[in-house]
């Protein structure tokens, strides 16, 4: 085929991809099916605060002091949105002052970056980012989650459609083009209260090759700190920072672990994904390396740790490569495991994260069941997150009844 002929078919399959996505947006956006939040029933409702049923009922009730709620049935299901959760949440730390449902960090505790990164494709990264953002948000962190891969899946899983919705200045393509020193100009709101999102598109791709450039143009431009200086000059407000990285070590993903206190790499627990990451261990090293050279002081990270991603349980061939995994990487790797959901399956033509779901596609048994895996893995990293900020660990533990 000559290259002309090439060319031209490959921008015809770029139209359709665009119009096609367009399509699954406009679905997406239909007055009846915008992507909005859930509400959250009590049983959910209860969890997320960590407070039993019965006090939530209790406080939630028509006159009672967190009275709010929408009723359905009789007077003892509520579902909640996630703000009167928030609100709730708030108010108990407010008249308790118990550290259980603090979430704000104080001025003592240092902001959490955590960085997921593997430069293996199609490892989970955007997926446990997106689901570990949401799930901070809805313990009621403040947290912000940033979009470093110029393909976008994780700005699209937020009804976004990178080339239209979003310009090349509302990423963080001018803070790497040293055009802004902070995120301020590309922070945006999202429909879940407490996330913010700084969204990617084709630009970032275009960062890639300008970085070097001014690294060689620039006498000391530290090119590995672009994105840790400008999140330190802009997220005052946040408890938690999400970085989604692409898969390549490249510039962005250097960036990246540069920035993190913490680093999570998710790992599917198959031969090829292993090998791929095992080089990227590697590389990542000689990376830490050079700039230890030219920077001794550069890097500190609280924690540092594997997750197994997309773990097929009935798999015999899986379990043996987790158990060598955990043999052999022992407490570099989180105890538990995230497996594979068919709701997470990218099959879905309409985009909803497992957070998002309500209408609970297929068996409600395994849906729990893929809940219980997501929540466990999550949870285990917020611990990482509150032993860092030398908070109890039983502050984040589900509060029974002596709550009431
Ligand atoms: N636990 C899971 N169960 C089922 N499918 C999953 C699970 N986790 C991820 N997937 C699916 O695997 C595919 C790749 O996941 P994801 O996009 O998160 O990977 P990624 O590492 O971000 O990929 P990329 O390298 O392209 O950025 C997606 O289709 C996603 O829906
Ligand atoms: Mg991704």
């Amino acid at each position: 085929m000559k290259l002309s002929r090439l060319r031209e078919r490959l921008s015809h399959a770029a139209d359709v991809c665009q119009i096609t996505q367009q399509k699954i947006v406009a679905l997406d956006n239909a007055p009846e099916d915008r992507k909005r939040l859930r509400q959250f029933p009590t049983v959910e409702a209860a969890q997320l605060l960590g407070v039993s049923e019965s006090y939530l009922r209790q406080i939630t009730k028509e006159g009672a002091e967190f009275g709010c709620g929408t009723v359905i049935g009789n007077n003892y299901r509520r579902t909640f949105t996630l703000k009167e959760l928030h609100w709730i949440l708030d108010g108990l730390y407010e008249k308790t002052r118990d550290e259980r449902y603090r979430r704000q960090r104080a001025g003592t505790e240092k902001l959490q970056v955590i960085a997921v990164a593997n430069f293996k494709g199609g490892a989970a990264k955007t997926t446990t980012a997106i689901h570990l953002s949401q799930y901070l948000a809805l313990r009621g962190y403040r947290a912000l989650v940033v979009d470093l891969d110029s393909q976008a899946s994780l700005t699209s899983l937020f009804g976004l459609q990178a080339d239209t919705d979003v310009q090349p200045e509302e990423t963080l393509y001018p803070v790497f083009r040293g055009e802004a020193d902070s995120l301020a100009g590309c922070i945006r709101r999202t429909y879940w209260p407490r996330l913010d999102l700084v969204p990617a598109n084709l630009s970032l791709s275009q960062a890639e090759f300008e970085l070097p450039v001014r690294a060689q143009r620039e006498r000391n431009f530290a090119f590995w700190l672009v994105l840790r200086e400008a999140i330190q000059k802009s997220t005052m407000d946040y408890d938690v920072v999400i970085l989604d990285c692409p898969p390549s070590l490249g510039f962005m993903s250097i960036n990246a672990i540069f920035a993190a206190t913490g680093v999570i790499v998710p790992v599917p627990p198959s031969m090829i994904d292993f090998v791929s990451t095992g080089q990227f261990f590697r590389m990542c090293s000689q990376v830490l390396d050079q700039v230890e050279e030219i920077d001794p002081d550069s890097k500190e990270v609280d924690f540092f740790r594997i997750l197994v991603a997309k773990h097929n349980v009935t798999d015999q061939n899986q379990k043996q490569i987790v158990h060598l995994m955990a043999a052999n990487f022992g407490d570099m790797l989180l105890q538990n495991p995230m497996a594979v959901t068919t709701a997470l399956d990218g099959a879905g033509l309409r985009k909803r994260t497992y957070y998002e779901i309500d209408d609970q596609v297929g068996a409600r048994q395994s849906y729990m069941r893929g809940l219980a895996y997501l929540n466990a893995v999550n949870a285990e990293i917020e611990g990482l997150m509150l032993k860092t900020w030398e908070r109890q660990e039983s502050d984040r533990l589900l509060a029974n009844a002596s709550a009431a």
